[in-house]
């Protein structure tokens, strides 16, 4: 049995990605603007069927054991993955990945999406201290953090798609915190 379970919020459902998903996750995730601010272990240009491969070969043999990635669903819209965001047990140091396809980009789509993953690598995951990353200068990915409750402590040299890009910050988030900012 996949263990991931399947999140609901008010305009999304989170579901764990699955081979039926190329299609889609290719069509939104094979764009510069996305793939730009990811790990430059991320190859650009995007090899032709390497979602396909991704998926198959990386994502599905580890989903549920020690990663767990969701692709991102509207309720209007729900065949239709537009996003995707993954967790993983060993920090890198950072636990978390997103990316949202660019039509979807400014509506706070990313931020609910994030409160019920976080829930769950607190409550049902067994983590107590969550680490995430970002480039300095990704100003939406920054303010996920921000708007989450997490905690800046540090800058880290990291290369990234995008040459220009050559730092990230890093981030905390302890369970304890988490509960204080979710009851403030
Ligand atoms: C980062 C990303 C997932 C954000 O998704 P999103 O659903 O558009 O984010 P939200 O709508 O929840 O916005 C979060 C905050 O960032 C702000 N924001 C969004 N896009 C912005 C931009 N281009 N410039 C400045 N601020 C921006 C929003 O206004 C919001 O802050 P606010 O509530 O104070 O207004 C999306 O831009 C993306 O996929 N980018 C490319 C991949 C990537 O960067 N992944 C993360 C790697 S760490």
């Amino acid at each position: 049995m996949l263990k991931i379970p399947t999140l609901n919020t008010e305009r999304l459902v989170l579901k764990g990605v699955t081979m039926e998903d190329v299609p889609s996750y290719s069509g939104y995730f094979v764009d510069y603007d996305v793939i730009r601010f990811l790990s430059a272990e991320v190859p650009w240009p995007y090899p032709e069927n390497g979602v396909r491969d991704y998926i198959e070969h990386v994502l599905l043999p580890q989903q549920g054991k020690d990663r767990w990635a969701w692709g991102i669903f509207l309720k209007e819209q729900p065949d239709q993955l537009i996003g995707c965001i993954d967790l993983w047990r060993e920090g890198k140091p950072e636990h978390r990945g997103f990316w949202l396809a660019k039509p979807f980009w400014g509506r706070g789509i990313m931020t609910e999406a994030n409160f019920p993953v976080i829930d769950v690598a607190f409550n049902e995951l067994g983590f107590e201290r969550l680490v995430f990353a970002n480039a300095l200068g990704n100003i939406a990915s920054r303010r996920i953090k921000e708007k989450t409750g997490c905690e800046l402590i540090g800058l880290k040299a990291t290369a990234f798609v995008d040459p220009l890009l050559k730092e990230s910050e890093i981030w905390e988030l302890s369970k304890e915190n988490w509960l204080r900012f979710k009851n403030r």
